[in-house]
């Protein structure tokens, strides 16, 4: 029976109708009804299916429903609070006004608004970019609206850090009328766009630990030629950065370092 729904497959373009020799076969298979949830996940297994039919590409409808489908969106308002709190104490000494800070691999934008109340509350001027390639996750990161949880989704939000969100019902939202909004972009980290510009500090946190080891050295390459003079990378617990490129690690800081 695969064989048979593959073939048919095959003929179908992404968003044509699902064909019942499919449902029949799903039916025979598991004794799964017709329904029209089934209809909407057939549909997007369609496009994944399509997805190997045509080379890979950020526009494929299909790579792009793949890639929604199976990257890791796990992040947190102010994960690793100790290391943005480094951060924070070094905001006056980065590079760049307004200071620009990215979000690399940012997934629904708890690190962007997290960084944009940082500066904030520290008084810096700041513009923060998120980027990512999953496209739901963005559109929650636009919104900047969360989940109150449980669990708690101000968790690991130090003390002097929650005035800056309000609770709106099952939300969190961060003050955004007292903040200066980051900006979303759907981009590939192994090829960011040059407009993208240079930043006083670039995060590039927990997302590393997802790639081929040459995609890591690739990636960061691009990141550290996309920091100023004196600008911060921060990176995962697990991660470091490879040898040769022109960073220092920042005493004291743990996962941080400065370009020179
Ligand atoms: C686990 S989240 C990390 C979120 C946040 N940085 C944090 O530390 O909480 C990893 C994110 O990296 C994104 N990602 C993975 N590979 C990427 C690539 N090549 N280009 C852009 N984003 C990528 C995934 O879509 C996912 O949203």
């Amino acid at each position: 029976m695969p064989t048979t729904c593959r073939s048919r497959n095959q003929e179908a373009s992404p968003g044509a109708p699902i064909f019942g020799a499919v449902e029949a076969g799903l039916g025979e298979l598991a004794g799964l009804a017709p329904s029209e949830v089934l209809r909407r996940r057939l549909e997007r297994a369609a496009l994944l299916l399509a997805a190997i039919e045509s080379p890979p590409g950020l526009a494929s409808p299909g790579w792009a429903a793949l890639l929604d489908a199976v990257t890791v969106q796990e992040t947190r308002l102010f994960r690793a609070a100790p290391q943005l709190l480094a951060l924070s104490a070094l905001l006056p000494e980065l590079p760049g006004r307004p200071l620009r800070l990215l979000s690399a691999g940012c997934a629904s934008g708890e690190e962007a608004w997290s960084l944009a109340i940082l500066a904030a509350k520290s008084r810096t001027r700041a513009e923060v970019l998120g980027l990512d390639l999953c496209r739901p996750a963005l559109a929650t990161a636009e919104a900047g609206r969360y989940p109150a949880g449980p669990p708690d989704a101000l968790r690991e939000v130090p003390d002097a850090f929650r005035p800056w969100f309000i609770r709106d019902g099952g939300w969190v939202v961060p003050r955004f009328e007292d903040l200066s909004r980051p900006r979303f972009l759907r981009a590939n980290l192994l090829a960011p766009p040059e407009e993208i510009g240079r930043f006083g500090a670039i995060l590039c946190r927990n997302v590393l630990i997802y790639l081929l080891p040459a995609a890591r050295d690739a990636v960061l390459r691009g990141l550290v030629a996309r920091l100023l003079p004196g600008g911060a990378l921060l990176l995962g617990p697990t991660d470091s950065p490879p040898a040769g490129l022109p960073l220092r690690p920042e005493p004291g800081a743990h996962g941080i370092w400065r370009r020179s």
